[in-house]
């Protein structure tokens, strides 16, 4: 096994380290020479998305996070309501399915039992079934109508984090082909898009190449056991995974909640040196954010701020400002879960944990 982590001391910071690889061949293998966006020999015509009145994205853990963000991709862009649910809760709970309902399983392993049992259930019916898989030939490909690969490479670690990103660009280059397909987006904003795309590999790389802030904070503030990730609009998605992966590897109670729901019952727990991890990506919730963060910190919370490069107003509010390279809202995703992954794996090595094999958890979960 030392061989096969060139280097590195885990699994999980090569496969952090991999991701602008992953990102890079999840993308360039589907664009064409006009550079459009090919979903593999998917037929996705006018005519079917006219028809699809619903789509279903359902997945467990990690891939349950990168769908929420595809859901926000393909409301956004192709115009049809999307449900996500966790694989283990859809099944009982009556999903409205018929023929023209579009199921998404999204899965690294294509071995999740509840989400292999969700894609059946669908199936019968009557569904189309669409899977974004990374283990070619897995049950879920397998069973699949319409396969499309993560070009994530093996991934070893437990924690997601490479097949999370490979997801991610893999719901927005689906989302955008449906939305080409379809009409509901200009040229001219789909070729914005697939450009800035283009430039995630890179931006991730600076990203990892500079995390010595990360490693900083991690010494800092890996004694804590508590933490609480806050964001506004896509930034919930992202607060959702980065706290998955806090607790997952670190062991540290943590949650994430939408930022205007903290006054709801969460900032109740929000006392001196309580850890608050904000994400402010999103310019149009940029200004609301700032008054969340002042709100926590008010009450003695120690508080790191995630924001876009430029953006320096939160420096005013947050103790710490971790910046990712600016890119336009849709798609801060991609870049702003690597701190958090970086942190979280950070934390886990200063606290002495298994992080490549967190105690209770499995990589692939073929159990109900
Ligand atoms: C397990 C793994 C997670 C993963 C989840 C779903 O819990 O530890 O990292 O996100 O299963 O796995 P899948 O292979 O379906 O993406």
């Amino acid at each position: 096994q030392a061989a096969e982590k060139e280097g590195y001391e885990h699994f999980m910071i090569k496969e952090i380290n991999e991701q602008p690889k992953g990102v890079h061949d999840t993308l360039h293998r589907r664009l064409n020479k006009e550079e459009k966006i090919e979903l593999d020999g998917i037929k996705l015509t006018k005519e079917d998305l006219d028809r699809i009145n619903k789509v279903y994205i359902v997945a467990c853990g990690t891939a349950y996070h990168a769908g929420l963000v595809g859901k926000y991709a393909i409301e956004k862009f192709a115009k049809i309501p999307v449900d996500v649910a966790v694989a283990s809760e859809f099944r009982y709970s009556d999903p409205f399915i018929d023929e023209n309902t579009l199921f998404i399983a999204v899965s690294q392993s294509g071995e999740t039992l509840d989400t292999l049992a969700a894609l059946r259930e669908a199936k019968r019916k009557g569904a189309r079934i669409m899977s974004v898989v990374n283990v070619v030939g897995s049950s879920v490909a397998r069973e699949s109508d319409d396969v499309f690969y993560t070009w994530a490479g093996p991934e070893i670690a437990v924690a997601s984090t490479k097949a999370y990103t490979t997801q991610l660009v893999s719901m927005y280059l689906i989302a955008l082909n449906m939305a080409d397909t379809k009409g509901s987006i200009s040229q001219e904003r789909y070729t914005e898009i697939v450009n800035e795309l283009k430039t995630m590999p890179l931006k991730i790389e600076n990203i990892v190449k500079n995390d010595e802030d990360l490693q900083k904070l991690a010494d800092e503030q890996f004694n804590k056991e508590n933490a609480f990730y806050i964001g506004r609009g896509l930034d919930v998605c992202v607060a959702s995974e980065g706290s998955l992966k806090l607790k997952e590897i670190s062991y540290i109670h943590s949650e994430a909640i939408a930022a205007g729901e903290l006054k709801h019952g969460t900032i109740a727990l929000i006392e001196e040196g309580r850890l608050v991890i904000a994400l402010a990506t999103q310019d149009r919730l940029y200004d609301k954010m700032l008054s969340n963060i002042q709100e926590v910190r008010a009450r003695g919370a120690y508080v790191i701020g995630v924001a876009k490069e430029g953006n320096k107003e939160i420096e005013k509010t947050a103790d710490k400002v971790i910046y990712i390279p600016d890119t336009m809202d849709e798609l801060t995703p991609i870049l702003s879960v690597v701190p958090l992954q970086l942190l979280s794996y950070y934390i886990a090595v200063a606290r002495g944990c298994d992080v490549d094999k967190p105690k209770n958890l499995a990589k692939s979960v073929t159990v109900e």
